[in-house]
């Protein structure tokens, strides 16, 4: 069988204006470089989230192929260029080293790629997501694939009724577990709802086919400073005994509480976006989500269709902003301001330094 490889690269290489959009010339740029691996790629779409260039690529070579990455590579490096000549904002950001060593995994960029036989009709969503970080996915993608109020084919469907299984990463230990569910419904639970330590890697049926991977590097882990948060994507593959696109979409219906937003520091709604209006603004936020709906059609990708652009989710919209203004109230207090272990990678130990020497033992 002739499998087929879908691959979801991203990288923020430049800011317009300051943090909140990519400019058209590294669109454009993105695309012509991709345009100019022909016999590489089966087809591409380059896209944004926020600050943050999304490649979205189909292939035959596999994950993690060299290749790809390379190609990957080349173009944040050839959009860095442009950005650089534009004073973008914070140019060639994510791009934590000079020289490519064949793969962009723990090189900043983001991955999420996943490889499958098409089925006779073959939908997948892509969503990206910035100002947050990989966790943001627990709570949606245990909704999706596990809560039967939310995804009623895993009591209607025979082919979801067996559940998923979810493989978990442990980012701070470098670990990971995988967990069948509905029998480990409760023990993933200790683990996901700690979403800035957690998160799903990836969920398969029980049959073994790949239901959804997302990118779980925290770029500042990985680089010890701040350096953003991550902005994620995760890839969703719909119907035919997998989740209904509508079932896919609807954990968004109501915003969740992640953490990102301004200077990465601050937990906040995830809204639910369009992609013309996926250019954070508000304190640098609130953070967002796109969703983008694509049909393969062996390996051609057909779409997208923003489905977020509908106006069913206007109410999300609307109970994210209430949110925002509720969590924008407290300032620099928690839980609007992340708590102190995760204020770590951020710029906040420098100026903790400064005190330290006036702290005094407290005499009982
Ligand atoms: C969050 C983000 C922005 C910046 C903020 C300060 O992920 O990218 O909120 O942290 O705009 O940016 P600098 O320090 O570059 O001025
Ligand atoms: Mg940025
Ligand atoms: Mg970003």
């Amino acid at each position: 069988m002739n499998r087929l490889t879908l691959s979801v690269i991203k990288a923020d290489v430049g800011g317009w204006v300051g943090h909140s959009g990519v400019h058209e010339a590294l669109l454009s740029q993105a695309r012509e470089s991709l345009a100019a691996a022909e016999g590489l790629l089966i087809d591409y779409h380059v896209t944004s989230c926020g600050d943050d260039l999304n490649l979205i690529m189909t292939h035959r070579h596999g994950v993690d192929a060299e290749a790809v990455h390379r190609l990957s590579w080349d173009t944040f490096v050839a959009c860095t260029a442009v950005a650089k000549k534009l004073k973008l904002y914070g140019a060639g950001q994510d791009l934590l080293s000079d020289a490519f060593s064949g793969n962009v995994k723990g090189m900043g960029p983001g991955v999420a790629e996943m490889e499958f036989v098409e089925r006779p009709s073959e939908p997948v969503i892509i969503f990206m997501a910035d100002k947050t970080e990989p966790g943001a996915w627990n709570f949606p993608l245990f909704k999706i694939f596990a809560d039967p109020f939310n995804t009623a084919g895993l009591v209607i469907d025979p082919k979801m009724h067996a559940g998923f299984r979810f493989e978990v990463h442990d980012l701070y230990e470098h670990k990971k577990i995988t967990f069948s569910l509905p029998e480990e419904y409760y023990d993933i639970l200790v683990l996901i709802g700690a979403a800035g330590r957690y998160t799903i890697k990836s969920v398969y049926s029980k049959t073994g086919e790949i239901a959804s991977v997302s990118t779980t590097q925290r770029l500042n882990l990985m680089a010890g400073r701040y350096v953003g948060k991550d902005d994620p994507v995760l890839i969703v593959r719909a119907q035919s005994g997998l989740p209904a696109v509508g079932e896919i979409l609807e954990p968004f219906a109501h915003p969740h509480i992640v953490a990102g937003w301004m200077r990465g520091s601050h937990n906040g709604p995830l809204m639910p976006v369009s992609q013309a209006t996926a250019t954070p603004t508000r304190f640098d936020g609130p953070p967002r989500v796109v969703a983008l709906g694509f049909q393969l059609c062996e390996g051609r990708l057909i779409g997208p269709q923003d489905l977020f652009a509908d106006p069913a989710f206007d109410r999300a919209r609307s109970e994210a902003l209430v949110l925002a203004d509720f969590f924008r109230r407290l300032g620099p207090f928690e839980p609007h301001r992340l708590p102190l272990d995760e204020m770590e990678y951020t710029t906040m130990p420098e100026v903790m330094k400064r005190l330290e020497d006036r702290f005094e033992d407290l005499s009982d």
